[in-house]
């Protein structure tokens, strides 16, 4: 009998300080950067964001993220045997923010901890590594969790990147069972993108050499997301035996409204099946598959038994899709 991962509890966290479009607008006013709810609005479907306050770091709004997801599973901190957590904004350089996640957990079990960096595609990165191990049995209960502080990495003179990012978490328990849960992952990277999304600053010698805040093509992205995801969520549902129709939703990165609208219509799926968040919290990058699926989960839409396509993009280039059953 195969053995699948199944999603058990799902929890999501965006820090309370809410910023409308009008508000960044009138913050970047008194530094001479202009910008337009409608410019904002229209080029993206993005209507506010969180931002987390300065000692907040991502382990901290993964900790609320997975407290949450914790309890919907039903089951204590200390049975998860796995923490993956998907994010380009550690708290520290070095160990890892799931490491630091799972001692704020209290979780004293010694399970393995560590972080997956594919940007926005990080979610379905590590959802697919958490479904490798459970399949293969080294793992029974895994904690996977997107989280980032974004703010930290905005540069607020830049209108073109500034005003699209936010912060937030979002975690999911995946078991073990017997039960169908993930049917099928698709995973892709192409590094020669490096130069179209990227925070191409390090630490050395003490000091950060380079840029340390996000430099983006906003056209190049744009092009290359709406022409790989449909491909990838094709290939998944190939590999379950599945089609276009067998979707019951479609909850991708919340990016932009335009490339989800694009990737929905190739798929044939009326935007009535997608779970469309980025409007409340822009894009969080990890976050924003985990905040989107714990919405749909928790507003009754997404319903267990439901076939549930994840599909994420971002820096490096990378891209891929989940597919599941709730
Ligand atoms: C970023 C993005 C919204 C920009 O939209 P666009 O239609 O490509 O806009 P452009 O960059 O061509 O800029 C158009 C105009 O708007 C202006 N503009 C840019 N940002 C602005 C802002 N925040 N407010 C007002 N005007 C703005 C530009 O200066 C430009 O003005 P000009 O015509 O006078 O030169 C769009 O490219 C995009 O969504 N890309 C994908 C980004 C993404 O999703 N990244 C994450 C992937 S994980």
């Amino acid at each position: 009998m195969r053995r699948y991962a199944r999603i058990t509890g799902t929890g999501s966290y965006l820090p309370p300080r809410r910023l409308t479009n009008n508000d960044l607008a009138a913050e970047l006013a008194q530094h001479g950067i202009e910008t337009s709810d409608e410019w904002i609005v229209e080029r993206t479907g993005i209507r506010a964001r969180h931002f987390a306050a300065p000692d907040v770091s991502s382990s901290d709004l993964a900790l609320e993220a997975s407290q949450k997801a914790i309890e919907a599973a039903g089951i204590g901190a200390q049975d998860i045997d796995l923490i993956i957590v998907a994010t380009s904004t550690p708290d520290m350089v070095f160990p890892s923010t799931a490491a630091i996640l799972q001692h704020k957990l209290g979780i004293t079990n010694g399970c393995p901890a560590f972080d997956v960096q594919a940007v926005c595609s990080g979610f379905v990165y590590a959802m697919t590594v958490a479904d490798s191990m459970i399949q293969t049995g080294a793992a029974k209960r895994a904690l996977v969790v997107g989280s980032e502080v974004f703010s930290r990495i905005l540069d607020f003179n830049d209108r073109t990147t500034c005003v699209l990012f936010g912060d937030g978490a979002g975690a999911v328990i995946l078991e073990a069972s017997e039960e169908p849960g993930i049917l099928s992952a698709e995973l892709h990277a192409d590094g020669s993108h490096v130069g179209i999304l990227c925070v191409p600053g390090n630490v050395s010698g003490g000091k950060v050499l380079g840029d340390p805040l996000l430099k983006m093509d906003g056209q190049a992205v744009f092009k290359l997301a709406v022409s790989v995801l449909d491909k990838a969520a094709r290939a998944a549902l190939e590999k379950a035996g599945l089609t276009d129709a067998d979707i019951d939703w479609l909850i991708p990165h919340q990016a932009n409204i335009r490339i989800m609208q694009s990737t929905a219509r190739k798929l044939k799926l009326s935007m009535d099946k997608v779970v469309v968040t980025v409007d409340q919290h822009g894009n969080t990058s990890a976050a924003s598959i985990p905040l989107a699926l714990d919405h749909g989960v928790r507003s009754g839409q997404v319903q267990k038994g439901q076939t549930v396509l994840l599909e994420g993009v971002g820096g490096g280039f990378t891209w891929g899709a989940v597919l599941l059953k709730m």
